[in-house]
């Protein structure tokens, strides 16, 4: 049976991933935004693609809730996206109160779904749409870091003129500027970065990934990423519906993993058809232990500001 993915959000990032989810054929793919008809028409034009593009997903855009009934994954794409000089943070006052009630409305048509949240702050939206839905741990989680960590490839690619599939990477952390790469857990084709490059290389690497999201909000000026962001998306999805069991970076419910509580936060996970199947614990060291910290106390912020 083909699985039925819901993107809620028909703008830069829920149309790209509806479109990326459809070529790659997970599933066939219902597209909801609350402006009237304008993901109909966008459903429509991907559908009739379908021919050219040598996919046979059926692809349907729609403002009604009913349509997304018995979602296997339900990607939550709705929110106003950030403009330059804004961090993330700042979002939470709209985004909650959005994703608060997209939650409400998927869970009712959407009981056993699994969701998949990408709206800002990311952290504290995915853990609103926890504590809204009620679901099982397992079956919330948000992207972030594989987002954070193709940055950071890319940029380890662009600076050695290698393969961007020979770097393996590792962030964790919340989705925001505390965000904490790790250059320990990072390799060329298995070869440790320190073999390649200097401290002070790395550094200014890991500094650019922190801000990435922002560089890109500085050219567009009126809204920020969406293909990266797009494509860490359906890479989660396809772990997911093909239970390939992937290791990927994702803000994952922590009950005392890293010495964390009752928070969403960017850890390894291992994602299957389940969803969340296991966190991986990874040693830190000192330095990496306090920069953690000072991340969990960046979302702590967040979330402290929701009133449910
Ligand atoms: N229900 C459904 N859709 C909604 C709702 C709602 N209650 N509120 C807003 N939307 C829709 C908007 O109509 C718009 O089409 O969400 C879409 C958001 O699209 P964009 O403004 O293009 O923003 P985008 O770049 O896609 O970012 C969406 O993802 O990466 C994050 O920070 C980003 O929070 C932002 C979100």
């Amino acid at each position: 049976m083909r699985k039925k993915i819901t993107v809620i959000g028909a703008g830069h990032v829920g149309e790209v991933t509806a479109f990326k989810i459809a070529e790659k054929e997970l599933g066939d793919v219902i597209l909801l935004d609350i402006i009237e008809d304008m993901p109909i028409g966008k459903g429509l034009d991907m559908l009739e693609g379908g021919p050219v593009g040598k996919y046979d997903t059926s692809i349907r855009g729609t403002n009604s809730y009913a349509d997304t009934a018995n979602s296997d994954i339900v990607v939550i794409t709705a929110g106003i996206p950030r403009k330059p000089g804004m961090s993330r943070d700042e979002l939470v006052g709209t985004n909650f109160g959005i994703v608060k009630s997209v939650t409400e409305n998927v869970i009712e048509y959407s009981p056993n779904a699994i969701l998949l949240v990408v709206s800002n702050p990311l952290d504290a939206m995915v853990y609103t749409a926890f504590k809204v839905s009620g679901f099982p741990k397992n079956k919330v989680f948000g992207m972030a870091g594989i987002l954070d960590t193709t940055r950071f490839r890319a940029f380890i690619s662009m600076e050695l003129n290698v393969s961007v599939e020979n770097i393996q990477a590792m962030v964790l952390g919340g989705h925001g500027d505390t965000m904490v790469p790790i250059a320990r857990y990072t390799t060329v084709a298995g070869i440790p970065l320190t073999h390649f490059l200097p401290q002070e290389r790395i550094d200014a690497i890991i500094d650019r990934t922190r801000k990435g999201g922002g560089e890109i909000v500085k050219y567009l000026k009126t809204g920020s990423a969406y293909y990266a962001p797009s494509l860490a998306v359906t890479e989660m999805v396809e772990s997911v519906v093909k239970d390939k069991k992937k290791i990927l970076p994702c803000a994952a419910y922590l009950e005392g993993e890293y010495g964390i509580n009752d928070l969403y936060f960017g850890v390894p996970i291992k994602l299957g058809i389940n969803g969340v199947e296991e966190i991986i614990k990874l040693d830190l060291t000192d330095e990496e232990k306090e920069a953690i910290k000072n991340s969990e106390a960046a979302v702590r912020n967040v979330i402290d500001l929701l009133k449910f």
